[in-house]
């Protein structure tokens, strides 16, 4: 501590950096930033032990796909590497327009606008259309670029419990009658894997006149007929009136996505900084976006599989007596409920050769601590032993 005092930065924000206990944990207990030696679909190569990938999104496993790979190789050879620029600078490409239009027909919408990342599409959502003066209801829960989003608009924020239609129901009663209204919610929610309700928070949507926004970055591909998500899921495309999301998880890519109207659409090309500010898609990533959209279309095998193998895998977990807090999808939490249990669980499922991530509050909510696990489709059966064998004697060196 002493050493600390003398030694210290004429900078206070250098100060900061080198004091923070967040940053000091991370680095003692190390469970992020692994740098993993090669991949193969769900086979990784870390510290020169071939393990089982059980935390990424690649729910349909398209990332190896070799329609897919050989889609991104095409693009950068007749495209380069990148648009080096925002689309309002040096305008838009052919790739851009393409995955944008397939993207509206296969979500029922009239358009579609791409950015480089799905927390830029998402964020946008939000930002581009609320103002001072409006009222949004977001859901506890929401991911944090919905509350950047919200953040940066400035507009009144009320926060209702978790997916609970009573609860959104108390707290727009209470709302200022006269402001603009919009309802933030996500379609699958990627700590929990609760499927959101739907038809009861867009009933009170509807009644208080709200615009709605809809995250779907872990419901597209994985809910609704061919993936098309959570909306479709639900047969309530009329209810929402913004489909945001990622390409980085089903659809193999990086970049995300904005659907709606064409005049929202319009509106948010004027007055989205994240749109006009920020430098386009590139050619590969649009390339391969639009090669796993096809293939949801045309090979619905991936999508069987994925459902195999998370009912599989969550039949193991509940074999086992762990919480999964419900989820109802392939995004499948184990909710141990403090750090100090998820740590030792987490280590022992990496020494068995499984790698997953781990949540703690506040990152989730407080009580919740969890290891975060996903299910892909290219999950073999004989991965899906082993990640059972794993989870077995985690439960056993925890318990
Ligand atoms: C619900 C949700 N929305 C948006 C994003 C951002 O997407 P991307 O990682 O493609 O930027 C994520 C990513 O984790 C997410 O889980």
């Amino acid at each position: 501590m002493a050493l600390s005092f003398f030694s210290k930065h004429k900078k206070a924000v250098l100060n900061r950096c080198r004091d923070d206990y967040a940053t000091k944990m991370r680095l003692k207990y190390a469970p992020y930033y692994h740098a993993m030696e090669s991949q193969q679909g769900t086979s990784i190569r870390l510290d020169g032990r071939d393990m089982i990938m059980l935390s990424s999104n690649d729910y349909l496993g398209l990332s190896f796909h070799p329609k897919v790979i050989e889609a991104g190789r095409a693009a950068l050879l007749q495209w380069g590497t990148s648009p080096t620029g925002a689309r309002t600078s040096n305008g838009s490409r052919a790739y851009h327009v393409e995955l944008e239009s397939r993207l509206a027909t296969f979500l029922g919408r009239e358009a579609c606008h791409v950015h480089a990342a799905g927390y830029l599409s998402c964020m946008s959502s939000i930002a581009s259309f609320a103002q001072k003066g409006d009222v949004i209801f977001a859901d506890k829960n929401l991911h944090s670029c919905l509350w950047d989003g919200i953040r940066l608009s400035m507009a009144t924020v009320e926060r209702f419990s978790h997916n609970s239609p009573d609860d959104l129901r108390e707290v727009a009663a209470a709302a200022n009658p006269d402001a603009p209204k919009h309802l933030v919610v996500e379609g699958v929610y990627s700590m929990e894997g609760h499927i959101c309700r739907l038809p009861e928070l867009t009933a009170i949507a509807e009644d208080n006149g709200c615009f709605t926004v809809l995250d779907d970055a872990h419901g597209f591909g994985v809910l609704g007929r061919q993936g098309r998500g959570t909306v479709d899921h639900f047969g309530l495309n009329e209810k929402v009136d913004v489909i945001c999301g990622s390409l980085s998880k089903s659809l193999a890519s990086t970049g995300g996505f904005v659907a709606a109207s064409s005049e929202v659409i319009e509106y948010l090309r004027t007055n989205s900084k994240q749109t006009i500010f920020s430098a386009a898609l590139s050619p590969s990533q649009t390339a391969v976006a639009t090669a796993a959209l096809e293939i949801m279309q045309t090979e619905p095998e991936h999508h069987e599989r994925l459902w195999k193998n998370t009912k599989k895998y969550r039949a193991i977990l509940k074999g086992l007596g762990l919480n999964t807090w419900e989820s109802e999808t392939p995004a499948v939490p184990i909710v141990l409920g403090s750090k100090e249990r998820v740590y030792p669980f987490w280590r022992a499922l990496l020494e068995k050769g499984i790698f997953t991530v781990m949540s703690i509050a506040p990152a989730v909510p407080a009580g919740k601590d969890l290891i975060r696990t996903a299910v892909s489709a290219l999950h073999s059966d004989e991965q899906l032993d082993r990640i059972a064998e794993a989870m077995a004697y985690a439960v056993k060196k925890t318990g």
